[in-house]
């Protein structure tokens, strides 16, 4: 099922050097090491189990998170109107569809580990794939805790402490975003086990939430029955396009909005290698649950409409309660409240420990410094494993058998990794909002998104023959590609200083690597080809150098 996928074993050892299994970034050697492993293709050939339901589920999962109870203010505020609101989340989501499809034929025809980082390597060079790990690590991947994050504060306050309290204190908020993040950072730190289960029961409530407000929306329209008897008229009296936004770059920001909610489709081509039938069932899940949670984002958008007045939708983040107070009054807040906190808990808890895998798998690339490719509590660690193994009192034994034992998991973890996560999540936490963050980790993350799928078209000139179990129409990638450099182009006029960021942070990435990795490398494969050997031939190692050539 698919639960197992989460459900590995957290053996860290052996921490195998880089000759074998030497994939890329994000994809340890060690399969055990990557929680999407079992989904990626860790185990490549070995564990070909997934059926369409699966992976249907799976990826119906990955992209119901917070956006869709938190970005509705946005979207509105910059779209001016409902018609052009849903607009947004329509093209939103159609642009996630069409380079869902094209990392798909990507993931086939390039059937390593890592995503984008491995793409973009064999396409471009070395340099782009390490500039993609680079802007993960320091940006993409602390950016999106730091939302979920600081959703997971304003619903529990709002639940907790009530709307007031968020009103009054963004301090509040960012204080109870960052005891989540504390508290999620300190169980993957202790242990690999604790907590990755939920994430399956959330895959299924998270699903019936969104057509539960849906159909609630739509019985309040049509009956008029609410605990706050004035019932919203807004819609009857209002056209859905009055006041529609006339600025380009309002358009842009809003987009930015949606395309959060829709964020985590680049993780369907995690499951290729994993599916009995990849050819025909990746396609499949592709073309139906894109459409699934185009269809169920529009319907709770509508039923938003109906149920709630604009100008509540446009105030705050956390549609979800004001929803729930205006159908079923505070015990129905409270429900909606706690459900899209521990939803954004969930979703913390899964990134947190993918995150430490990312920052360790870079630390072991030589892309960090190696202190973050180390596991635990590094030498003490040993020297526990070393007593438990020579120990002869029974209580001390059992101690540091139990704290030691890889499976058991305490402590093994990537400690140091996890920390610098924790650490940059902290500061966006602290310096973003809700608002731009989003708009900050967009022009980050699609401007990779984009360089991937023109990677697409450049693979597909340059290499026409390459085997591709799975081919888009040429029109999909360069509809992705048109729709997202104009996102990006407009960026620059919506929200200057966050795209500003961005380019900052890219040009310090390509500075570590001209400066510095990149030359590490280029001399280790001069040693390389020095010591290249037949037995060495068909190693991991030598496939990874064929693929970044
Ligand atoms: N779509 C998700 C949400 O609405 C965000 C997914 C974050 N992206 C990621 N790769 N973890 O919350």
């Amino acid at each position: 099922s698919v639960s197992s996928a989460f459900d590995f074993a957290p053996n860290l050892f052996p921490l195998s050097s880089t000759a074998q299994g030497y994939t890329a970034l994000g994809a340890p050697s060690n399969p055990a090491l990557d929680p999407t492993s079992a989904l990626n293709g860790g185990s490549l050939e070995k564990n070909k189990s997934l059926t369409y339901l699966n992976g249907l589920s799976l990826v119906i999962g990955l992209i119901i998170g917070s956006g869709i109870f938190s970005s509705p203010a946005q979207v509105n505020k910059n779209a001016g109107s409902p018609g052009a609101a849903l607009i947004i989340w329509a093209v939103a989501g159609v642009l996630a569809w069409t380079g869902a499809a094209s990392y798909a034929e990507l993931g086939g025809a390039i059937p390593l580990n890592g995503g984008a980082q491995v793409y973009l390597s064999k396409i471009f060079g070395e340099w782009a794939g390490f500039l993609f790990t680079w802007c993960a690590v320091t940006v993409l991947k602390p950016g999106s805790a730091a939302i979920i994050a600081i959703i997971f504060g304003e619903y529990l306050v709002r639940a907790v402490i009530g709307a007031e309290a968020v009103d009054a204190s963004a301090w509040l908020n960012k204080g109870i975003a960052l005891a989540g993040l504390i508290l999620v950072t300190a169980l993957n730190c202790v242990s690999t086990k604790l907590g990755t289960r939920s994430a399956d029961v959330f895959m299924f409530l998270k699903f019936v939430a969104l057509l539960g407000v849906f159909v609630i929306g739509i019985v309040v329209a049509t009956t008029g029955l609410s605990y706050r008897g004035d019932a919203n008229t807004d819609w009857k009296k209002q056209g859905w396009f009055d006041g529609t936004s006339h600025n380009i770059s309002n358009w842009a920001v809003a987009l930015y909005a949606g395309l959060w909610a829709f964020d985590g489709w680049d993780n369907v081509n995690y499951v290729t290698a994993e599916f009995k039938n990849p050819a025909r069932d990746l396609p499949r899940v592709i073309h139906t649950s894109l459409p699934l949670v185009i269809l169920c984002y529009i319907l709770a958008n509508v039923s938003y409409f109906l149920v709630l007045p604009t100008s509540i939708i446009e105030s705050s983040n956390t549609v979800a309660v004001a929803f729930g107070s205006q159908v079923f009054g505070p015990v129905g807040a409270l429900v909606l409240a706690l459900f899209v906190s521990g939803s954004c808990f969930g979703a913390l808890n899964a990134t947190t420990f993918t995150s430490g895998r990312l920052v360790y798998a870079a630390g072991k690339e030589g892309y960090m410094p190696s202190l973050f490719g180390t596991i635990g509590l590094g030498k003490s660690h040993r020297a526990i494993r070393l007593h438990a193994a020579t120990s002869t009192t029974a209580t001390t034994k059992k101690m540091a058998t139990w704290f030691a034992d890889p499976d058991a998991g305490f402590f093994f973890t990537p400690i140091a990794a996890m920390l610098l996560n924790a650490g940059l999540t902290a500061v966006y936490i602290l310096t973003g909002s809700f608002d731009s963050l989003v708009t900050f980790y967009g022009v980050a993350g699609y401007t990779f998104y984009f360089a991937t799928v023109l990677g697409l078209i450049v693979l597909r000139v340059r290499e026409p023959d390459l085997e591709r179990p799975y081919k888009t129409w040429i029109t999909t990638p360069i509809i992705f590609c048109c729709v997202s450099l104009f996102l990006l182009s407009r960026a620059v006029f919506a929200e200057p200083l966050q795209t500003l960021l961005v380019v900052a942070f890219m040009a310090v990435g390509l500075g570590v690597w001209f400066g510095w990795v990149g030359r590490r490398r280029g001399k280790e494969r001069e040693r390389f080809r020095n010591l290249e050997s037949a037995s060495e031939k068909g190693s991991g190692w030598m496939f990874w150098k064929r693929w970044t050539g």
